[in-house]
């Protein structure tokens, strides 16, 4: 197989109509009209659901993303038992580099934890280009997956070159990211190289998951929130808008997600995204003043609204609905702010997904 960008598929800009097209997710991505507002979690599947934690007893995270069967059944339950309108990839942002040579875990309760982290150009070195052969488990768990699935789509995501370089050059989580700013800031050169090889790797792992099957993609740059939009702007912003043009031609939705981006929004729209996800702390209004026309919003709900009572839960919900509404149209995809926590109820999540279908039915 040569490179997954010079397939035919990729050149024309024309993919077969797979099963899920005619799906309220992907209707309400292009902006047509649509019977109800889609919704689905980030971080729906997971450790709030009892048969996740059941399936992944005794089975290291990174493991349990290397194993398609079991990425399969995981992927699958929250569509299950929720009724969303879209299933989004069990996998992990980290695992393109982990298959691009890098010494990584994930640590609960800590998150992707580098054994050796990246600080100078001979670091650099250990950071390899991502071959499409490289995964062959994505390959055949979307395969599975989409087979399986039928008219509902599935999301493919990866990690956006700024939050991967602060897992890379941090080591782990961060509340301040000083390892990462000190590069950005202080040896500029070496960081534009840092995020290029990112974007590549990024791009990669994203068109692996699209020739396989998956429908949409969301581009997760969670952590960029703490940087400034013109540092964004200038340090970020290249290379992510590197990655959707790498996708481009494939003609999927793409979405765009951080965490803390109120004044980012702009940027990450014009970074190439068709969707432009909003964390609980910007209305939706003002998240399309600032976000401008021709692109549609994901959101936006506190996810701890989850833990008030149901009546809380729907009035604040149909806030979120009601303020879509306003602003016209079908390009709204409803969402929380963030992802799902583990001590969430996942019959709270039930009742939003059923309550969100009725009170947006049209
Ligand atoms: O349902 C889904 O959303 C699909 C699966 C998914 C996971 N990680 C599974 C996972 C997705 C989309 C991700 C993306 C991801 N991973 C992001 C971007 C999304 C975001 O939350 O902003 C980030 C920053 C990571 C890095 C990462 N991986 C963190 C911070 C953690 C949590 C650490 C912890 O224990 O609290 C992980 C581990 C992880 N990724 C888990 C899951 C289900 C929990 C691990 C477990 O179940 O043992």
């Amino acid at each position: 197989m040569g490179p997954v960008s010079e397939t035919p598929a990729a050149q024309s800009g024309q993919r077969p109509r797979g099963a899920a097209y005619d799906s309220v997710f992907l209707r309400a991505a292009r902006n047509e009209p649509v019977p109800h507002t889609p919704v689905w979690f980030m971080r729906q599947a997971g450790r709030s659901l009892p048969e996740y934690l059941k399936v992944r007893e005794g089975i290291p995270m990174l493991d349990a993303c290397m194993r398609p069967d079991l990425v399969k059944e995981i992927t699958l339950q929250p569509v299950r038992r929720h009724g969303v309108d879209a299933a989004i990839f069990f996998s992990d942002i980290v695992v393109p580099l982990k298959a691009a040579g890098i010494d990584v875990e994930i640590k609960g309760g800590v998150g992707p934890v580098i054994a050796d982290p990246i600080r100078t150009r001979a670091d650099l070195r250990r950071l390899r280009p991502l071959e499409p052969g490289d995964m062959p488990y994505i390959t055949e768990a979307v395969g599975l997956l989409v087979a399986e699935l039928g008219a509902t789509p599935l999301i493919g995501f990866a990690g956006a070159p700024f939050t991967l370089a602060s897992y890379l050059v941090e080591g782990g989580p961060s509340r301040s990211y000083e390892n990462t700013k000190a590069m950005m800031y202080g040896e500029p050169e070496l960081w534009a190289d840092l995020v290029a090889r990112l974007a590549r790797i990024t791009s990669t792992f994203l068109k692996i998951q699209i020739e396989a099957g998956a429908s949409a993609v969301q581009l997760f740059d969670s952590w960029a929130g703490a940087l400034a939009p013109e540092e964004y702007r200038r340090s970020v912003l290249p290379a992510s808008t590197e990655v959707f043009d790498a996708v481009a031609p494939y003609g999927v939705p793409r979405i765009h997600f951080g965490v803390n981006t109120g004044e980012l929004l702009g940027l990450m729209g014009q970074a190439g995204a068709d969707i432009v996800g909003v964390d609980w702390r910007v209305p939706l209004d003002e998240a399309a003043r600032r976000v401008g026309p021709g692109k549609g919003l994901q959101g936006n709900l506190d996810p701890a609204v989850l833990y008030a009572p149901t009546h809380v839960v729907e009035a604040k919900a149909r806030e979120v609905l009601d303020a879509a509404k306003a602003l016209g149209g079908s390009h709204h995809i409803f969402n929380l702010g963030h992802g799902v926590m583990p001590t969430m109820d996942p019959d709270a999540l039930t009742r939003l997904t059923a309550f969100v279908h009725e009170a947006s039915a049209r």
